[in-house]
């Protein structure tokens, strides 16, 4: 079992996608495609049946596309890994139905996974890392993990929104198009004066409702945006790399992995690296395409359980377990 390629399909948010993988020689993965096409919503923020209905009418062309390009068969497919949970309903539900009837058509076995784990996962099976801790940074998750007994144990979060929801609440207010990280991390280059803003780290706990307030605050008075951008984006980036070296420091680890959208960001992957070094340690951080929401990281995770044999009933596949990073089961580990 699992020597051939596992298609992901990925469509929890506002990003529908399809990656293509398979296990390469001397071990590891080979990530043969990862096509997208995201929901943008026209104003404020993801009306989920709308993103469903768009991830409804593109996903059975990005499957056509993803086979074509991996040049696999349908046939040829091992298993069909499909992101289980947490998302929002009407998506989850529309990614479940196409990985089921293509799982059905071909006769393959159906994996369902967990986004958060498998955010992390694609990070670890590219760049090779042991056993680092985890940086998860995305739009609702925020967290600082570390492997231990069976589980991705939190040993830090936000205690209030994800950072990238910070990002994309302070950018719709700014007028920028969702989501609005890409944009404002443009805008920081071009940033030349620091606003100081709200610090807050709680142990090993952080929090951002307190600079969106700021920020929006900031913005009214008419601060001019790229300061703003700069300025939102150190201060939050410093908060998170502070609570991963005192992560570092207490589980005694020398890697720190990235995943997650906002770990797309250049300034924070440069942020992290810096303080790995200062450290002694290493930084991963897999290439941004593998950050954001995407199938590859799904089928990555789904080869994996594929191989110890955890694929999931048809009959289970509408219901979503699991729910939170540490409540899975690492089984493949
Ligand atoms: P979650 O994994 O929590 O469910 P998600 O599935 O909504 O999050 P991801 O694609 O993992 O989505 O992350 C999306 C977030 O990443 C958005 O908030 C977006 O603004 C942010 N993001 C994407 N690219 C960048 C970037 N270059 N800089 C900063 N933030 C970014
Ligand atoms: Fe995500």
């Amino acid at each position: 079992m699992g020597q051939g390629p596992v298609l992901g399909i990925e469509a929890t948010a506002h990003t529908a996608s399809v990656g293509i993988v398979q296990p390469a020689e001397g071990g590891g993965v080979e990530i043969l495609t990862n096509v997208f096409a995201s929901y943008s919503p026209t104003e404020g923020g993801i009306h989920p049946r709308e993103a469903a209905n768009h991830h409804a009418e593109s996903l059975p062309r990005l499957i056509r596309e993803a086979l074509a390009e991996a040049g696999v068969a349908p046939g040829d497919l091992e298993a069909v890994a499909f992101s289980q949970g947490p998302g929002l309903g009407p998506c989850r539900r529309t990614g479940a139905s196409a990985a089921r009837a293509l799982a059905l058509t071909i006769g393959r076995p159906l994996v369902g996974v967990n986004h958060c784990v498998a955010h992390l996962e694609v990070g670890r099976a590219v760049l090779g890392c042991q056993d680092p801790v985890l940086l998860y940074a995305s739009g609702g998750n925020t967290q600082v993990i570390a492997y231990a007994a069976g589980r991705y144990r939190v040993f830090g979060e936000t205690l209030d929104i994800g950072i990238g929801n910070m990002l994309d609440k302070l950018g719709r207010e700014m007028g920028l198009p969702f989501p609005a990280g890409p944009t404002l991390e443009r805008m920081a280059l071009s940033g030349e004066r620091f606003l100081p803003l709200p610090y807050s780290v709680k142990g090993m706990d952080v929090a951002y409702s307190g600079i969106l307030t700021a920020a929006l605050n900031l913005h009214s008075k008419g601060e001019p945006m790229d300061d703003l951008a700069m300025s939102v984006q150190e201060t939050a980036f410093a908060m998170l790399v502070e609570v991963t070296e005192r992560a570092m420091a207490h589980v005694g680890r020398d890697e720190v992995l990235l995943g997650g959208g906002v770990a797309a960001n250049s300034r924070l992957r440069e942020m992290a690296t810096i303080m790995a070094d200062e450290r002694g340690a290493r930084c991963f951080a897999p290439p941004p395409q593998l950050c954001v929401d995407n199938g590859a990281m799904i089928a990555v995770l789904g080869e994996m359980m594929l191989e110890v044999g955890a694929t999931t009933p048809i009959e289970e596949s509408g219901v979503m377990q699991r729910f939170r990073t540490d409540e899975v089961e690492v089984t493949w580990r």
